[in-house]
């Protein structure tokens, strides 16, 4: 347990994996990691744009997730690196507008792979680890576009609704493996959020966070 925040799970040793960690929300939140103390394994398409300094505690590595292996690549390289994964970021995301009379199914196609496929992928492939943990993470941020539908591009709210039912079947499934999973659904961008769900014990977690900017009801 955290000494200085008790009730809080110590950063310090353990091991997340971060996606897209090379810009946007993906490098905010490796930024905010790295400042509590965890070790951190950063991945993205082109691992040299990681603004992240390399140092001991963090490794960069590439990451695709229109190529089905490279989440498994990825976890074992991490696993060899640190011996040990204790939570994994879903981050890497993509939206092409496009509505229902108009655009190409291969966008469509291509979200889903990207949004939803690989990070089924990521899970699966670091599940082993963080079952050894025995308080794992995983946090996926997902969309308020995959929480209520407003406006926007359907195939994306598509993709994000499933995000938010994968977060859902892993929080019920692996959670008798002290695995805690959360969606963190940003309208306007929000990290903090994000390192508070990882760092909460076992017995206390928080099944998604929509994040709002002006009031709304939610279903
Ligand atoms: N920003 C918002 O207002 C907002 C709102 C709701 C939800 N979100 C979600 O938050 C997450 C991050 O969004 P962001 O705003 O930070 O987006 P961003 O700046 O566009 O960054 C997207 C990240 O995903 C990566 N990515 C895209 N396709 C990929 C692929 N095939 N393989 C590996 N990585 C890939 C990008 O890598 P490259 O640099 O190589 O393209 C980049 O690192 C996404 O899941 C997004 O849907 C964002």
């Amino acid at each position: 347990m955290n000494q200085t925040n008790p009730g809080r799970l110590d950063p310090n040793g353990r091991v997340m994996m971060i996606s897209g960690a090379n810009r946007g929300i993906g490098a905010a939140i490796a930024h905010r990691l790295r400042l509590e103390g965890y070790h951190l394994s950063l991945a993205a398409r082109r691992p040299d744009d990681i603004p992240e300094a390399l140092g001991d505690d963090c490794m960069h590595h590439p990451f695709d997730a229109l190529d089905p292996e490279s989440p498994r690549i990825w976890a074992d390289a991490t696993a060899a690196r640190f011996g040990r994964i204790d939570g994994l970021v879903n981050n890497a995301g993509t939206a092409a507008a496009f509505g229902f009379e108009d655009g190409d199914e291969a966008d469509l196609d291509r979200m889903l792979e990207v949004n939803v496929k690989a990070p089924y992928r990521l899970i699966r492939a670091a599940l082993p680890h963080l079952r050894v943990s025995g308080s794992g993470r995983i946090v996926t941020i997902t969309s308020l576009a995959g929480m209520r539908f407003k406006r926007g591009s359907p195939g994306y709210a598509i993709s994000k609704f499933a995000a938010m039912g994968l977060s859902s079947a892993a929080r019920s499934l692996l959670w008798e493996d002290g695995i805690r999973v959360t969606a963190v659904g940003p309208g306007p961008v929000n990290t903090d959020v994000v390192a508070m769900v990882l760092a909460m014990p076992n017995n206390a977690s928080v099944a998604a966070v929509p994040i709002n900017a002006v009031y709304e009801p939610l279903p």
